[in-house]
């Protein structure tokens, strides 16, 4: 009997809940891996599906969009679609789609995990006990920086921003924000206020990046933006890699123009600037602001639920434009 599902290409295995659904409705090119494929792979699977659900680690570009032609969505399984380039998309009537809102709270938790663990050396405590040398209980012991009361700069207000926000409450922080326009009042507690780049920079005691990686954010934060951070001040980067200069950042951290950072994302993934892993006022994890079981299962049910709907010949529910 000839098989009338439509076909998918999914670049990376996905949590099983989401395989099972997978496997029931589509025929797969082929049963994914858990590693990146390699470019020449990705493309050839793209070109022979109908639908696809890819990963921020797949570099879709212009050629590789023109080239599959029998395409009519690209599911990107993450709320950030840097990877694929969207005006080729648009130009070709591909639907580009992400996921956001169902990983918006894992990522805020992420966010003040890393947080908490850089001002409090959570990681160095860890490494102590495991390495044998723990003598016991000191005054002066891995001695950290209060987060409470403190002043929290957020830079980017949207969904993840805000929830990152919301959690300061718990910790008596105000919150400073940066966005080009300041959010409407009534879309804000009245306890965060707006302030220009250089001023959240220089007034905050932590700094915490939720801006998308564009031409206009890359490099938001370099050696002169550092400089204006106090000497005492922590910068945490749950967002994108590129929206630090990071050379500029193991320059600022071995001066101590900033007292630490908090890396979930790197400029180069997964290569880390060499200087880092020595620096033992950096948390460095390995981009996990998603990864709680509940959070992947339900972006792998968007995608689905974007790809139903445009093979469907509706309007894609996350459809990025
Ligand atoms: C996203 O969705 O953009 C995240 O970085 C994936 O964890």
């Amino acid at each position: 009997m000839t098989d009338i599902r439509p076909i998918l290409y999914l670049s990376r295995l996905l949590p099983d809940p989401v395989m099972a659904i997978v496997r029931e409705r589509f025929q797969l090119v082929q049963y994914p891996h858990d590693t990146l494929p390699a470019p020449s792979v990705l493309r050839e699977g793209l070109c022979q599906a109908d639908a696809a659900i890819v990963t921020l680690g797949d570099r879709i570009d212009a050629e590789t969009i023109h080239a599959a032609t029998r395409l009519k969505i690209l599911a990107n399984y993450a709320v950030g679609h840097n990877n694929i380039d969207l005006a080729a998309a648009r130009q070709r009537g591909l639907t580009v789609t992400n996921t956001p809102d169902v990983l918006t709270d894992a990522t805020a938790d992420l966010t003040w995990a890393l947080l908490l663990a850089t001002a409090r050396r959570v990681v160095e405590g860890d490494a102590l006990i495991r390495s044998g040398r723990w003598t016991g209980w000191s005054p002066t012991q891995l001695l950290g920086a209060d987060v409470s009361g403190k002043t929290l700069g957020i830079i980017g207000m949207g969904r993840i921003g805000q929830a990152v926000a919301r959690r300061a409450v718990g910790f008596r922080m105000p919150v400073r924000y940066h966005t080009r326009q300041p959010l409407a009042t009534s879309s804000l507690s009245r306890e965060w206020e707006h302030r220009s780049l250089r001023d959240l920079l220089g007034e905050a005691d932590v700094v915490t990046i939720h801006v998308p990686l564009t031409p206009a954010t890359q490099h938001l934060i370099g050696a002169r933006e550092l400089a204006w951070m106090r000497p005492t001040a922590y910068l945490i980067n749950t967002a994108r890699g590129p929206i630090i200069d990071e050379w500029a950042l193991a320059d600022a951290l071995k001066l101590g123009i900033i007292a630490g950072a908090g890396l979930d994302v790197y400029e180069r993934e997964p290569a880390i600037h060499s200087a880092m892993a020595q620096l033992k006022q950096v948390v460095l994890l390995p981009h996990l602001g998603s990864a709680t079981l509940h959070a992947r299962v339900q972006m792998g049910l968007v995608c689905l639920e974007n790809i139903h709907a445009v093979l469907d010949g509706r309007p894609a529910p996350n459809h990025v434009h």
